[in-house]
């Protein structure tokens, strides 16, 4: 079963740059940022209700994101379903024999599961579908954390508004007082 559309993706050259958009003008919230090592980019996380925007920037010139960027610009790069079981969705797909991308789930940080299905099948977009496990909301919350300690660090990464963005997510939170001064 499709529960809600997780996130659209969308590319961008650079993150900073964006937020102008889609935090500044727009008025989405940004509630945190995270590296995706093993796709080479930078992603950030914008709520618009029960789903998000996601904002890609690759950091990696020789990433899949990268090269799509170089070849057909910004813009939308993925949709995201999140599933209650993704083994039950992918032998629906085969069944339907729609060409998958990942046959098998990749296992992301945290145990989360995520598989692509191929634009060819979908009529040119990319589909991501994604279940996510108990201990997700905690991992984000974590990085969270690890966030504000590069930014305690003086990156030049992340501006002055993105810290009040953090610092705003980690008050809801209720982090006690003595973490937030460290921002
Ligand atoms: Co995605």
């Amino acid at each position: 079963m499709i529960k809600k559309i997780s996130h659209i993706a969308v590319v961008v050259p650079e993150l900073e740059e964006a937020l102008g958009f889609w935090v500044e003008a727009l008025g989405l919230p940004l509630t945190h940022v995270e590296y995706v090592a093993d796709q080479g980019v930078e992603v950030a996380f914008l709520p618009a209700g029960e789903s998000d925007i996601e904002l890609l920037e690759p950091t990696d010139p020789s990433s899949g994101v990268a090269r799509y960027l170089q070849k057909r610009g910004p813009g939308m790069h993925h949709i995201c379903f999140e599933v209650e079981d993704i083994q039950v969705v992918l032998n629906r797909l085969r069944e339907a024999f729609v060409p998958l991308i990942n046959e098998e789930p990749t296992i992301g940080t945290g145990g989360k599961k995520i598989a692509f299905i191929h634009p060819k099948g979908t009529g040119g977009v990319l589909v991501e579908l994604y279940e996510m496990t108990a201990e997700e909301p905690q991992r984000r919350r974590e990085i969270v954390r690890n966030m504000r300690r590069r930014l305690s660090q003086g990156s030049s990464v992340y501006t002055a508004g993105m810290r009040a963005f953090l610092s705003g997510l980690l008050q809801q939170n209720g982090k006690p007082e003595t973490e937030k001064e460290e921002l």
